[in-house]
């Protein structure tokens, strides 16, 4: 089972968006492998829109240039990134996103792809509560269940 295959599996059901990307770093990528339906209920974009493009499609006149350039700097020096980015979907619209991106590594310590797990942020300041409740903006529906019989042979 390739990553795409086996992200699809535990993605398709949670309600984080994730990103998956390949590991190149440097424009035109990284590209969009697989996009979640989390992902796609919070960005106004359908996973079929996002494949093959650039995160910085969600880009915008808001975005923080060096909040994006810091995404960048931790990616290349640590392989990870948490943090907030000013985020736009498919319609215009404005959203603060929390975004947490991780490199998934092949054997040989070298970058394979790059997963993101992004929630839009609706409170930003005031006491945490316990398990974040109130932070993030809860997901609208839910997804279907995956029936993992419908997809390996074998399986249910
Ligand atoms: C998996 C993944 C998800 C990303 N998601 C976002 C995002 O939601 N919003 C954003 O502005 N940038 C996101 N980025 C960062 C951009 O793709 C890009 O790396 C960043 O803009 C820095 O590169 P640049 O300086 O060439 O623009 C993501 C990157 C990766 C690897």
């Amino acid at each position: 089972m390739n990553v795409i295959d086996l992200v699809r599996l535990f993605a398709e059901s949670l309600d984080v968006g994730v990103l998956l990307t390949d590991a190149q770093l440097n424009q035109p990528g990284p590209r969009i492998l697989y996009a979640n339906p989390s992902f796609a209920r919070m960005s106004g974009y359908a996973a079929s829109e996002v494949i093959g493009q650039t995160p910085r499609i969600l880009q915008g006149q808001g975005t923080s240039r060096e909040g994006t350039r810091q995404v960048q700097r931790a990616l290349r020096a640590e392989g990870h990134f948490l943090g907030c980015l000013q985020n736009y979907r498919k319609s215009g619209e404005a959203y603060l996103c929390e975004i947490n991106v991780r490199a998934i590594r092949r054997l040989d310590g070298e970058p394979e792809a790059y997963i993101a797990f992004e929630r839009e942020v609706v409170r930003r300041r005031g006491r945490p509560t316990r398990g974040g409740a109130g932070r993030y903006r809860p997901v609208e529906e839910t997804a279907s269940d995956i029936f993992l019989s419908d997809r390996i042979p074998g399986l249910g």
